[in-house]
């Protein structure tokens, strides 16, 4: 089959396309490069020894996405493209709307006009209410708490009142929890452009130095060890999920959803210890405050995925974090080479 990727050079989007293409599958990638680089692209051809066709095109550029769709024909569209995060979008709810809705219609009228079917959408486990109990299934009340949350829902909703009106159109929301991890390879992974808000991303960069200690964000909660708990997923086992989903997608129509979780909570200090013992390397970090709009304890029901899909993840915290960590080392060498080949030292003479 032949895919169009969405944001196919950021950190779950690459790790789809490795998939899409060990699978056999033929992809294009339209990506605008604001949260990832086109070394991507190269690292994404070089681990599948594939070659991989791409352009630096924003979704909501509708004439430079209409010219991708005239020059090729899709089987379906796996849409990852979006802005992630929950504190810029508290920020600038009006950039997310634009980018993350309105850019998912422009997407959506252009497969409609070019007669494609089928999507995969990244959601997000942030469209379920906050008191959701756990382990939280597809059935759950949605209602999200952030600007951020709010466009996944509205998208969620746009799709379902979409395969209503259009009843042989075919749209999969897959609701990821906690994605962490790099590809097993070592050679592609995570690469914040800023000062990370997610967890495995900012401890990493406290152990290697990077930045200050690790602030626990509370540990008054009513869990195992008063820290929150969160449902991690390895980003190689989340990006297999889209490709079972692909093959739901060609075999079925209508509008359904799925959560990619590993259906086990675990707690950030959990986290914390499994990292340190996995590495071998200590963790620095101190206990502080809750941060506002946090939830004490999320982590999915992953049945329905298992069962109608045909996934299961594989992979366990150790190898999360151990993954996660070869690919750090591997970031912080290219860094340092890159930063000798800007920054030149200079010879004595
Ligand atoms: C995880 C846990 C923090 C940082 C968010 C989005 C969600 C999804 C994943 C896109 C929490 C604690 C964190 C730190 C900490 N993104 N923490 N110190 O908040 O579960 O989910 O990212 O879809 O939509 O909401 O992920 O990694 O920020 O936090 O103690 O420096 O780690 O309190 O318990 P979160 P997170």
């Amino acid at each position: 089959m032949r895919v169009l990727v969405t944001g196919g050079a950021g950190y779950i989007g690459s790790m789809v396309c490795i998939e899409l293409l060990n699978e056999g599958h033929e992809l294009f990638i339209v990506d605008n490069f604001s949260n990832s680089d086109a070394s991507a692209i190269t690292k994404i051809m070089s681990i599948t020894g594939k070659m991989v066709q791409y352009a630096n095109v924003d979704i909501t550029d509708r004439n430079a996405l209409e010219v991708v769709f005239r020059t090729y024909s899709f089987d379906s569209v796996i849409h990852l493209a979006g802005k992630k995060s929950v504190t810029e979008s508290i920020e600038n709810p009006l950039q997310y709307y634009y980018d993350n809705l309105i850019g998912t219609v422009m997407l959506v009228q252009l497969m409609q006009q070019y007669g494609v079917h089928s999507i995969i959408f990244s959601s997000s486990a942030t469209v379920y209410h906050p008191e959701s109990i756990c382990p939280i299934q597809e059935i759950a009340e949605l209602k999200s708490s952030s600007p951020y949350g709010r466009t996944k829902l509205a998208i969620e909703n746009f799709f379902r009142e979409l395969c209503d009106a259009h009843p042989t159109f075919s749209a999969v929301l897959l609701r990821y929890f906690n994605p962490i991890g790099a590809h097993s390879s070592g050679e592609i992974g995570e690469k914040p452009l800023e000062v990370p808000n997610n967890l495995l991303p900012y401890l990493m960069d406290a152990v290697s130095g990077k930045r200050p200690p690790l602030e626990v964000f509370g540990n008054d909660y009513d869990t195992i060890d008063g820290s929150g708990i969160r449902d991690f997923i390895h980003v190689e086992d989340l990006a297999k999920g889209h490709i079972k989903a692909l093959y739901y997608s060609m075999e079925h129509m209508g509008c359904e959803s799925f959560n990619l979780g590993s259906g086990t909570g675990y707690s950030v200090l959990q986290l914390i210890e499994t990292f340190a013992t996995a590495n071998k390397i200590e963790v620095p970090y101190n206990i502080g405050n809750r941060r506002p709009g946090d939830i004490a304890i999320s982590f999915a029901d992953i049945t329905k995925a298992q069962q109608i899909l045909g996934w299961q993840p594989l992979k366990n915290l150790t190898e999360m974090c151990q993954d996660a960590w070869r690919w750090q080392l591997k970031l912080l060498q290219e860094q340092r080479v890159e930063a000798q080949i800007v920054y030149p030292t200079k010879k004595t003479v």
